[in-house]
């Protein structure tokens, strides 16, 4: 099957849902990650998104809607603190798990009985999902296992020949993958993926902000996994990245005593002032090392890298998110330079 890549316009939307109707798989641009698009409520369809991306069948997708009414056919019951949520944070990269209806097939929810259901800002997104007329299951359009796709070109690169048509909407604004929240108790709130609506967002809707331990953390095989993508090897590069947590002259001094053939990673080439080392800069700002950070790992790969030593983001906001996906792209490998 040739892929084709559909320069974004009403008549490539109404092109692309038309092959949603008919049970394809589309490539859809969105403001975090592209994403990988069929009927939330067919089965067959659905299928096809696990093929591609040679997903594990239990891995859950996310159901993508462009108006909150839409909420009705998907979720049997919402908690309270999602209409605050949706409220504050929708259309926007913010992903809410609730008790799924039975229009969702168990295949869409990995077999979970809940569903994850967002509202992009993307007004490409927007429109296209309402031209599909019915939700649709996406998730982020890489190679199971690869880094999340940021352009159209990514999403080639991975799905080339195996889906009929990308919508090309541009590099994605945010860069990382959507916040993932659940809720419990009366007003609780469960953090299970970080992104760009950050812990300081969720708290001005609820105190009672947990942010769950495998966000940071290798989870081992007893701890109970909330939410199944944590526990699969992800957004991984070819080459094998330690990250270095210190600042940039402790990260200076770390790669100076480093032998042997290695690239650094760093926020800008200042960190590596005077250093005869090869280097790709991801940017100095936590919103700018979000969007870049995918493209990043990919370029490695490129380049052709082996061993790359990473400086540490800031784990604040957004930067939660970055290290949370460096962190994986890593394997947990961090070397401490604190005194
Ligand atoms: O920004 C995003 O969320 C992108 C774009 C395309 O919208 N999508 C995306 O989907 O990142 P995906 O499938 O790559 O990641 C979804 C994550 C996975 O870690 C999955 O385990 C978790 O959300 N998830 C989905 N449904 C869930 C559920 N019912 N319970 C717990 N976790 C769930
Ligand atoms: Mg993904």
């Amino acid at each position: 099957m040739d892929t084709k890549i559909l320069a974004c316009g009403e008549s490539a939307l109404k092109t692309a849902a038309q092959l949603i109707k008919q049970g394809e798989v589309v490539g859809m641009p969105t403001e975090t990650v592209y994403g990988l698009a069929a009927d939330a409520f067919n089965e067959e369809a659905v299928k096809k998104i696990f093929k591609a991306k040679g997903r594990p069948a239990d891995n859950p997708l996310i159901v993508h809607i462009y108006d909150v009414c839409q909420i009705q056919d998907i979720a049997a019951s919402i908690p309270p603190a999602a209409y605050k949520c949706a409220e504050k944070f929708w259309g926007g990269p913010l992903t809410m798990i609730m008790p799924k209806s039975d229009k969702i097939p168990d295949i869409t929810s990995g077999g979970l009985d809940t569903v994850g259901i967002r509202m992009p800002s993307n007004p490409i997104a927007r429109r296209f999902i309402q031209l599909c007329g019915t939700p649709v299951a996406a998730p982020s359009a890489n190679l199971s296992g690869s880094p999340s796709p940021t352009t159209a070109m990514h999403v080639f690169k991975d799905m080339n020949g195996k889906i009929p048509a990308i919508i090309d909407g541009g590099s994605c604004n945010v860069g990382v993958e959507s916040t993932v929240i659940s809720f419990e108790g009366e007003n609780g709130i469960r953090l299970l993926r970080p992104g760009f609506i950050s812990v300081e967002d969720l708290k001005e809707v609820t105190t009672n902000v947990t942010v769950d331990k495998g966000v940071v953390e290798k989870l081992d095989e007893n701890t109970l996994v909330r939410s199944p993508g944590m526990k699969y090897k992800h957004y991984a590069p070819k080459a094998e990245i330690t990250i270095v947590d210190g600042n940039a002259q402790q990260f200076a001094r770390f790669v100076s005593e480093q032998s042997g053939d290695f690239m650094c990673m760093v926020f800008d080439k200042s960190d590596i002032a005077g250093l005869d080392v090869k280097f790709v800069e991801y940017g100095s700002t936590s919103e700018i090392q979000a969007q870049k950070l995918f493209d990043t790992l990919r370029r490695l790969d490129e380049i052709g890298a082996k061993k790359v030593f990473a400086r540490c983001p800031d784990k604040n906001g957004v930067g939660l998110a970055v290290y949370n996906r460096l962190l994986r792209a890593a394997a947990f490998r961090v070397v401490k330079c604190h005194e």
